[in-house]
């Protein structure tokens, strides 16, 4: 395993077990941006309290940047992929979605974040969602099997977007929909961030600009690739420099 992955691997195995903690009854969760007490960047207040409540979660267990769910039309009898699915929650909610005759699956390589998500689908009353253990890079999923590919937050922890975005057009069927929230790059960032092996984990210096992410969505097959900026991040040293985008693009 890469330096790189192993740094997000060991990052994600934590952030799931101080999820599980600051969640536990009679605590006060904090929604946070790809760190499970982290600043908000962009998830907080995007999903509705009526699906929450549906699946008994609250959106404290998201490290996203976003609502996938929000972006796409899911409709009964689809098949949904999310690419990075951490504790679960846009599986599941995706789920309820598309139920009847519907599925979610959710693609995870950290075995903290996958034990997680499937406490959480106990927990909710929802039946048609798998978390799989795999890489983004590497789906196991077969070709032209899924409608929708979600992500919240996790493309920019890649070290090779280009093959992500690949296996996202690999697994989708013709017309199908790529809808996800993921962190960009706005403007230049310092080299020594760049660098930082914690920023990277911490959904910062994998960030690339809109331009390389279109290029990358385009050169896999993609049209119709849309860009929205929702919020940008003011941490020290980065002050505006990321940014929460919704992408959204199709599968000829
Ligand atoms: C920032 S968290 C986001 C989790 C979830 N999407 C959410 O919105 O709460 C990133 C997640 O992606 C997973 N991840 C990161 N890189 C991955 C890769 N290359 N393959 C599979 N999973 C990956 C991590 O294990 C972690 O659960």
């Amino acid at each position: 395993m890469s330096e790189v992955r192993e740094a997000v691997r060991s990052r994600y195995a934590n952030a799931a077990k101080q999820i599980a903690v600051i969640n536990a009854p009679g605590s006060f969760p904090a929604a946070g941006c790809c760190q499970a007490d982290g600043p908000d960047c962009g998830c907080s207040g995007s999903y509705a309290s009526d699906e929450l409540k549906a699946i008994g979660l609250s959106e404290s267990v998201s490290l996203g940047c976003g609502n996938p769910t929000a972006l796409a039309k899911l409709e009964p009898g689809q098949i949904v992929l999310d690419l990075g699915s951490g504790a679960g929650l846009d599986v599941l909610l995706s789920a309820r979605r598309v139920s009847p005759g519907g599925h979610a699956y959710g693609v995870d390589m950290t075995d903290e974040m996958l034990e997680l998500a499937n406490r959480n689908k106990e927990s909710s009353s929802v039946t048609n969602a798998t978390f799989l253990k795999g890489t983004i890079e590497n789906v196991p999923l077969p070709d032209a099997s899924v409608d929708v590919v979600i992500s919240n937050c996790v493309i920019n922890l890649a070290e090779d977007k280009g093959a992500v975005i690949k296996e996202a057009f690999r697994v989708l069927r013709p017309g199908g929909r790529f809808a996800v929230a993921d962190m960009v790059e706005l403007e230049p960032l310092d080299p020594t961030v760049k660098q930082a092996l914690d920023a990277w984990a911490g959904c910062i210096s994998g960030t690339i600009p809109i331009d390389e992410y279109r290029a990358a969505l385009v050169g896999a097959g993609f049209e119709n690739a849309e860009f929205e900026i929702h919020a940008t991040e003011n941490a020290p040293g980065i002050d505006g420099k990321v940014g929460s985008a919704y992408i959204r693009a199709r599968k000829p």
